[in-house]
């Protein structure tokens, strides 16, 4: 197959290549999108302030996370249902993710359990996303899985005590279909059902048993606020992803470009932070590092690589990210990722 050049193309392709129904999931956002669209343009809107004459004849993309060295920071977001768009699901992708040394994150909405995907792709660098289940035996077994299947770090999403407004989903009546199986739910349930099953009453203090209570570090995912990363701090968290959830959770809360500079002053000497929401281009990631983040997550494009190519196709979408990365930094004049900080970009806002 002849892939892409770039994300936007892997994005129009898959979208002729998916159902109405896949199709308006994956790539759809809460009420009126006006927060999905904005993440985008949220990282266009910035900036870069180049500098010339700098030896850049060697760039090192490469940053550290939970305290290890890793080449790059790319990771692949959680995102639910792989299987959706191809039949090998959570595998294939994080074969393209293993591919580029990118730590893939499964999803508690995975269709493929932790044992599973690593006993598939055992060389992956792999996260485990957590959604708290009321059923607490369901949480504490998901989570033991993940420890004794190489999971490297718990990735606790805080953003989802219920589910936002997906009109397109609403619109397209989509469902899951029963043959899809599903992590610690039953099959044949809507989202907003196999949602039901998680716990809204989930508060810090849950957290802080969670994360002292955990053998892996914990991550704490959907943070847009500097109060809140400094409670994850205070809970026990050893990095905060700085994330609206894809704008698919609550419409006009600010883009993760938005959201990211007061929370790594904040904490950003105390945790790791990462950020995602609407990562298309190596200047986004760029830009990303030079406000406080250590590592980026991708998602959606990592579904369209998956549509368009399986294996291939995710890895190609993340190898144009660091291809475009590594121009960025060229000509930033930053070689060294990890010395990127703000005088390397101008915000258009406060
Ligand atoms: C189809 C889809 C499913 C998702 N499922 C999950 C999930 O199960 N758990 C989670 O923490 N985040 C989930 N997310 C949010 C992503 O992890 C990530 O925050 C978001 O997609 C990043 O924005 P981007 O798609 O613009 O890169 C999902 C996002 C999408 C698009």
């Amino acid at each position: 197959v002849e892939l892409p050049e770039t994300l936007a193309d892997f994005e129009r392709l898959a979208a002729e290549r998916l159902d109405a129904g896949p199709h308006g999931y994956f790539a759809g956002g809460a009420a009126d999108e006006l927060t999905m669209r904005a993440s985008e343009e949220a990282w266009r809107r910035i900036q870069i302030r180049p500098r010339v004459l700098v030896d850049v004849s060697e760039r090192d993309p490469s940053t550290t996370l939970l305290g290890e060295r890793r080449p790059h920071p790319l990771i692949v977001a959680p995102m639910a249902f792989h299987r959706l768009v191809h039949p090998e699901a959570e595998p294939e992708t994080a074969r393209g993710a293993a591919a580029t040394a990118t730590p893939f994150c499964l999803s508690t909405l995975a269709t493929t359990s932790p044992a599973d995907l690593a006993a598939a792709v055992p060389d992956v660098p792999r996260w485990f996303q957590l959604y708290v289940f009321k059923d607490r035996g369901v949480t504490s077994g998901l989570v033991e899985a993940a420890a004794d299947s190489g999971f490297e770090a718990l990735v606790v999403t805080v953003d989802l005590p219920v589910q936002g407004r997906r009109e397109r989903d609403l619109r397209n009546a989509f469902r899951i279909d029963a043959s899809v199986p599903s992590v610690g739910g039953r099959s044949g349930l809507s989202l907003p059902e196999m949602v039901e099953q998680f716990d809204a009453s989930l508060t810090w203090d849950d957290l802080g048993r969670l994360a002292d209570e955990s053998r892996l570090p914990v991550i704490v995912k959907g943070v847009l606020t500097p109060e809140d990363a400094r409670r994850a701090v205070a809970a026990g968290a050893a990095g905060v992803v700085v994330s609206n959830h894809g704008g698919r959770q609550l419409d006009t809360v600010a883009a993760g470009a938005e959201a990211l500079p007061d929370v790594a002053e904040e904490v950003g000497d105390e945790v790791d932070l990462i950020v995602d929401g609407g990562i298309r281009r190596g200047t986004d990631v760029l830009k990303a590092m030079a406000l406080g983040a250590r590592a980026v997550m991708v998602g959606r494009p990592a579904i369209w690589g998956l549509a368009v190519g399986g294996a291939e196709g995710v890895r190609r979408v993340l190898e144009v990210l660091l291809a475009e990365l590594d121009v960025a930094l060229a000509l930033t004049g930053t070689p060294v990722a990890a010395e990127l900080d703000a005088t390397s970009v101008q915000r258009p806002y406060g």
